[in-house]
């Protein structure tokens, strides 16, 4: 196995240890140990059914690991719920879109911030200043990502009659309105045209350089995996195969075997 000593010098933000998922006696994934630096993009790949949206599942407080510790800067998040762990800063998407379809775009990142701007009880019903400024506020912020996500002449259309590849961007800018401190995208690039999938890779770049946000990916686009990722780790039927840099990961005997095929 490729060194994991490869990770950025960086203090970690995520750092995941010998986390197993059994499902009866099916062992999902089995003894995963990786670190996320901050502002690092980092990838796990592997065949159809090895554990990576498992992996996901277990940090964002979804399923409640078998074994094995998580820790965000230090402090464990193993085991909470899924609302806690976003209280920490770890927002996902998932494998299929899930926006609030007939709502409009702007209402899906309207929603969205709730955990943030939330006002006083009953202040909407007296309709007081704090709660009127808490509301422009979120108007503004949805705006801004609207600008930032290229969809603001989108602002006032059914999510659900968005292009797919719009949808895909909606979902990531409903996470980073929440301003996270991991961002985790489950196969972001599915469905999407070559062009959409080279507009993605620049996407996360400019959210980890201007937004200082920490991604972990889900990917089989093999060009956008080794495009985006400072580092990548390798599943294969739970297990670890490999953790390294693109180049690294790339030339791994195991790798090009169980997975990238010998062209
Ligand atoms: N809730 C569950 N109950 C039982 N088995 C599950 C559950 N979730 C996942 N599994 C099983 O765990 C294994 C890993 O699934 P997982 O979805 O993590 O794979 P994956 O690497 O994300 O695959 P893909 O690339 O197809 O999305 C599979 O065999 C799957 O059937
Ligand atoms: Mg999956």
């Amino acid at each position: 196995m490729t060194d994991a000593t490869s990770a950025p010098a960086r203090p970690p933000l995520l750092s995941v240890r010998g986390l197993s998922m059994r499902f009866g006696g099916l062992l999902a994934v089995d003894g995963i140990t990786f670190d996320v630096a901050a502002q690092e993009v980092f990838a796990i790949i592997g065949p159809n059914g090895a554990g990576k949206t498992t992996v996901f599942n277990c940090i964002s407080g979804f399923y409640k690991p078998s074994a094995g510790a998580i820790a965000l800067q230090g402090r464990s998040i193993a085991g909470h719920s899924s609302h806690r762990v976003a209280n920490h800063g770890v927002v996902r998407t998932f494998q299929n879109v899930r926006l609030f379809k007939t709502m409009t775009v702007l209402e899906n990142l309207l929603v969205a911030q709730h955990r943030q701007h939330r006002p006083p009880p009953l202040s909407g019903l007296f309709d007081t200043r704090r709660y009127r400024r808490s509301e422009e506020l979120k108007i503004h912020h949805a705006l801004e990502w609207l600008d930032v996500t290229g969809l603001r002449e989108f602002a006032n259309r059914e999510a659900g009659n968005l292009a797919y590849g719009h949808q895909r961007r909606l979902e990531i800018a409903r996470c980073m309105i929440t301003r996270p401190r991991l961002l985790m995208l489950d196969e972001p690039a599915a469905g999407l045209n070559p062009q959409e999938k080279k507009d993605l890779q620049h996407f996360i770049d400019q959210l980890r350089r201007e937004h200082g946000v920490t991604v972990l990916l889900i990917e089989h686009d093999m060009g956008l995996v080794m495009g985006a990722s400072e580092r990548i780790l390798v599943m294969e039927y739970g297990r670890p195969i490999a953790i390294g840099t693109p180049h690294a990961i790339r030339h791994d005997e195991r790798v090009i075997k169980a997975y990238l095929g010998e062209a």
